[in-house]
């Protein structure tokens, strides 16, 4: 009897919590047989522990494996499933920042954006996953080593501005360069989300990500299914480029675009035009808004925060402005 086998036997039983299989859920972790005390060894992702659905699935399998297959025994690692609403709360809304380059705003956007929503008495939460250029703590203000970890053994976000903010600076050594590839940055990502103890009942978590269509962004989408994403660039034909492309990606990836944002197109005080623009500037953008089916939701102009370091306030157009897109973003 080999380990598929097995697993052929037991992965259409079914999770009642979740009402489906073993197989669509992808929840058997490990199947091990131990041949010198004839038993096998199962670990089962499972939506709720400890209740009738274990409980059920328990006695099935234990039937299946001594009883159809003859073994004289089963040890169930049973393992609380990754569900995104184990996360943070059940009405939880995921907010992906993205673009095509670097620089354009980003991280600004998000921390901006998470600002404004705490002003709405939004609860937010932001995680900085931008695992090679993370700035987000250098942009908050935050003090470095600002990782804690609570009795679970989970990370406890830092808390500032009113936000829970993670940082892939926070499991990093200051000043060394990230070199994580494949898995491990897979991992990581995944931390973000089942190692750390948010708040349940957050209102939005906002992900800032890092530029491009890289791993990063295919494993986000493959940790948080039902995000929407915000897109960011500045009016300049490169950026808007590579927008077009990373909104593609993710719409392939079935996740819904919530909007554009045109971040330092204009001089706040001369309210002069940033970028020396081709003609075809509005063909561009307009072309972006349909290939996308999306909209431009604000176009925010230059301008340096006056009370904090990348924090804008209502005094400040651009506070002003972020007042408006997290509205419209709460009311959606
Ligand atoms: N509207 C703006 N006006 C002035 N400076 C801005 C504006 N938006 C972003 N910046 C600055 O531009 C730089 C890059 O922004 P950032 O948010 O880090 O971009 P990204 O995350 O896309 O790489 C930062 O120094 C930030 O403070
Ligand atoms: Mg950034």
């Amino acid at each position: 009897m080999t380990t598929k086998q097995i697993r052929e036997k037991i992965e259409n039983l079914v999770d009642l919590s979740t009402n489906q299989t073993l197989k669509e859920t992808n929840a058997i972790k490990h199947i091990g047989i131990d041949n010198d005390k004839n038993i096998v060894i199962l670990i089962i992702d499972i939506h709720t522990l400890g209740g009738e659905a274990e409980a059920k699935l328990r006695r099935e399998l234990a039937k299946i494996i001594k009883l159809d297959l003859g073994f004289s025994g089963i040890r169930i690692q049973f393992e609380e499933a990754r569900n995104m609403h184990n996360v943070a709360g059940k009405n939880t809304k995921f907010i992906i920042v993205a673009s095509g380059k670097g620089g354009v705003g980003k991280s600004t956007v998000a921390i901006n954006l998470g600002y404004a929503l705490t002003k709405l008495n939004k609860k937010v939460g932001i995680v900085d996953a931008d695992i090679y250029g993370s700035s987000i703590p250098t942009l908050l203000e935050m003090p470095t080593n600002s990782i804690d970890v609570n009795e679970k053994n989970k990370i406890i976000p830092f808390n500032i501005y009113g936000m829970e903010v993670i940082s892939t600076s926070f499991f990093q050594e200051e000043g060394q360069p990230v070199l994580w590839r494949g898995s491990l940055l897979n991992s990581m990502l995944n931390n973000f989300f089942y190692q750390v103890e948010w708040s349940k009942n957050l209102d939005y978590i906002i992900i800032d990500m890092g530029p491009g269509t890289g791993d990063a962004l295919l494993d986000i989408c493959e940790i948080i299914k039902n995000g929407e994403v915000l897109l960011v660039t500045t009016p300049n034909i490169l950026s808007k480029d590579l927008t077009m492309k990373t909104g593609k990606a993710f719409l392939n990836t079935n996740h819904n675009i919530i909007g554009i944002i045109e971040n330092m197109a204009y001089n706040e005080n001369t309210k002069e035009k940033l970028w020396n623009e081709s003609t075809d500037k509005f063909t561009l953008l307009n072309s972006i808004e349909k290939e996308l089916n999306t909209e431009v939701l604000a176009t925010l102009p230059f301008a340096i925060a006056k009370h904090h370091l990348a924090l804008y306030e209502e005094d400040e157009e651009c506070g002003k402005i972020y007042k408006d897109i997290a509205l419209l973003i709460s009311i959606r």
